[in-house]
């Protein structure tokens, strides 16, 4: 039976009627110099949602130049204390505008319409904010030099034109991931949405123009990774890149800002394991794992796709786990019932639906799941079904490569140095679950894993302030908190001879 859905707010069809979405450089939003467009669609049905104007080398070209200009022109005068109410405003407006985001962002990434609004969209605000305060609390310091008789200071200063390359799993958030940090600090930014999901960045441009940025300080570039992401990584007069997605891709980024060695960041994706021990929780390790593996269904770096249950209760755990798991509303995201939606496009599709035969093949067994929601109202939509793998070891495909949908596999482990052991083999680092209520070993765990956030007894928890980025392959450099601010800053020393 097909399931209600909402009626599109008023704004969004209005956005949605001006097309095809031109992108937004210099302060104006102009078409691609060649004239070209591409199709955004929506996973749910995989129908054409809006064209929107496709960016290649020259319009980046154009970008880049005019966020140099910015930056060497009217930016500089722009105080930090106007930079924090520039980006204050920015987080007004998008609060303003959030159900418009919400809906949005769930047509065009496919999302539960109630995760856009309890997360996404919140989360963005609260990012502005936050580095909207640190705008005005970046500062150097005095040395106490002896080498003689010196007044040694140093400036910590806005690196300059920075290039901005983000995914689709996360449209909005990541947006404001990457430009409320490079703004802070003082930054001129050229971002490139994913091509899959570029909306509500250039309606955050739209607001970004009205809560007066100067022209040229936010260009916002919606093109393909392999002509607009390369040119921006590859740009001579870019001085660093930040990236978010694929490691394969992150490799591509370091080659290519080797032409002039501009600084890179990296969040490369996961294989996150999540470790369940006997003596914790066992309910509150079922709906974290839920929470860890489903949750934008399964598209999230960090997800805690290697679930490790301790060999005691191994079958109890996954048995419990696949009957909570059947119970999952999948459906489109515009449905106010749907608890996962579809992946986010036909390639998503294939590659998760690719590793589910993978994963029979290598011996696994899908004891929820494991195909295509088989809902004939959901055949046009790239929807796959929550699935729950048993019989896993950690050497298999599905245990050791991101997939990147609602996945999980599920091994089983013999003590806490198993646990750890299995937990670190993976050529990954971003996250980790420990579901315990002994307090030695969940900090014992803490601090073996190899892996940049480690979550004890919850997962998936995000706060502006805390650091986040990987160990080993998942990349390098640190967003959130003040650890984003070593990104879009460098360090002058200053001295001035006293004699
Ligand atoms: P991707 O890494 O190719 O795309 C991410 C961004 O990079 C997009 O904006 C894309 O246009 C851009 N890009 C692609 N090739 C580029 C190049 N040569 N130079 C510069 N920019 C480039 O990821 P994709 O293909 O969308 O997804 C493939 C897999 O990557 C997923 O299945 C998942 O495993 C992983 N991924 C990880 C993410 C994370 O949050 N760490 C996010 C998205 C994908
Ligand atoms: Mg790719």
């Amino acid at each position: 039976m097909a399931t209600k859905q909402l009626e599109l707010h008023p704004q969004v069809v209005k956005f949605l009627s001006s097309a095809p979405k031109k992108m937004l450089i210099n302060g104006e939003f102009v078409s691609a110099k060649s004239g070209k467009t591409f199709d955004t669609l929506n996973p749910a049905t995989s129908e054409v949602i809006v064209k929107v104007c496709e960016a290649d080398k020259e319009d980046i070209d154009l970008a880049v130049k005019a966020a140099r200009a910015a930056f060497e022109g009217e930016w500089k005068k722009v105080t930090p204390y106007k930079r924090q109410q520039l980006l204050m405003k920015v987080a007004d407006l998008i609060e303003k505008n959030a159900e418009e985001f919400a809906q949005l962002e769930t047509l065009d990434n496919g999302k539960p319409i109630n995760e856009s609004r309890a997360v996404d969209v919140p989360a963005t605000v609260e990012h502005f904010r936050y580095y909207a305060g640190w705008a005005t609390k970046i500062h150097g310091e005095t040395l106490p030099v002896s080498a003689g008789n010196f007044f040694t200071y140093t400036l910590r200063e806005p690196i300059g034109v920075v290039g901005q390359i983000i995914p689709w799993n996360f449209p909005l958030l990541m947006a404001a991931w990457k430009i409320a940090a490079a703004i802070a600090c003082g930054n001129c930014v050229v971002l490139k949405p994913a091509e899959q999901t570029p909306l509500t960045a250039l309606r955050l441009g739209e607001l970004i123009m009205e809560a007066g940025f100067p022209k040229g300080v936010i260009n916002i570039c919606p093109g393909f990774g392999e002509t607009a992401g390369a040119a921006l990584s590859s740009h001579m007069d870019v001085d660093k890149v930040a990236f978010t997605g694929e490691y394969i891709t992150g490799r591509k980024i370091i080659q290519a800002s080797a032409g002039n060695l501009k600084r890179v960041s990296l969040e490369l994706g996961g294989k996150s394991p999540n470790i369940v021990f006997t003596d914790g929780d066992m309910e509150g390790a079922l709906r974290g794992c839920i929470g860890s593996v489903f949750f934008n269904q399964g598209q999230v770096c960090c997800a805690g796709t290697r679930l490790f249950v301790e060999s005691k209760i191994y079958d109890e755990f996954i048995n419990k786990l696949s009957d909570k798991v059947k119970k999952i509303k999948v459906g489109p995201g515009l449905s106010e019932e749907s608890q996962m939606g579809p992946l986010v496009s036909d390639e998503q599709l294939k590659r998760v639906t690719g590793y589910l035969d993978i994963g029979k093949k290598e011996g696994a067994k899908a004891i929820c799941g494991g195909d295509r929601a088989k809902d004939s109202d959901l055949s046009k939509g790239y929807f796959v079904e929550p699935t729950v793998f048993a019989n896993v070891n950690n050497k298999m495909r599905i245990a050791q490569e991101e997939i990147f949908g609602p996945v999980v596999s599920a091994i089983p482990f013999k003590d806490i140095n198993d646990a750890v052991f299995q937990g670190n083999e993976t050529t990954y680092g971003l996250a980790a679950g420990v579901w315990t209520n002994d307090l030695k070993k969940a900090h014992a765990v803490a601090k073996a894993l190899k892996a940049g956030t480690v979550w004890v007894n919850c997962y998936n928890c995000f706060d502006p302030c805390t650091p986040f980025g990987g160990y080993k392959q998942s990349g390098y450099g640190r967003e959130g908190g003040i650890h984003a601010l070593e990104l879009y800053t460098q360090t002058k020393s200053v001295w001035i001879n006293l004699d």
